[in-house]
């Protein structure tokens, strides 16, 4: 499994309540962060905004606790961090994914629905899959393919996303 695959919950008492039936069965494979990607972790926690969230160059750091992400408690519920550039969706109970939300055909980052199980940019309609099949580049002028997903760190109800 790819680090980035896996979005691991430790405990629901550490989770988000609305995220607590994500918790991790024992017999569920388990990703071991390094002492240091929890020391940056640490190190963030007293930056994140009022939206949640701390930017620091290519990354992303996520506070799932703030009420701005409770859709994500949600099988395919999404929430378009728009100045972030980050699409995150929860595709099951125990996975978070991240994307970047602009659009591979004009570059739009806030017109995004999700149908059928695929992005849609409202500007013009065009449907993106969530698979990293035929990954697509921000305003490439592309009308199909797939949204270019970043790598997603987990620690308690902690994100960490890299982008690019
Ligand atoms: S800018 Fe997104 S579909 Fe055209």
């Amino acid at each position: 499994m790819k680090r980035r695959d896996f979005v691991q919950y430790l405990c629901p008492s550490m989770a988000v309540l609305t995220l607590a039936n994500a918790c991790v069965q024992a017999d569920e494979p388990v990703m071991v962060l390094s002492t240091s990607e929890i020391q940056e972790f640490e190190r963030v926690s007293t930056k994140y905004n009022d939206e949640g969230y701390f930017q620091e160059g290519n990354q992303v750091f996520v506070n799932l606790s703030n009420p701005a992400y409770s859709k994500l408690g949600n099988n395919l519920g999404y929430v378009n961090i728009l100045d972030a550039g980050v699409l995150l969706l929860r595709t099951d109970e125990k996975t978070l994914k991240a994307f970047s939300n602009c659009c591979p055909h004009q570059g739009i980052r806030g017109a995004w629905d999700l149908v059928n199980g695929r992005f849609r940019c409202d500007n013009h309609g065009n449907s993106y899959n969530v698979n990293e099949v035929n990954v697509v580049s921000c305003s490439s002028n592309s009308v199909s393919g797939g949204l270019q997903r970043f790598q997603v760190l987990a620690y308690q109800n902690y994100l960490k996303i890299t982008k690019g």
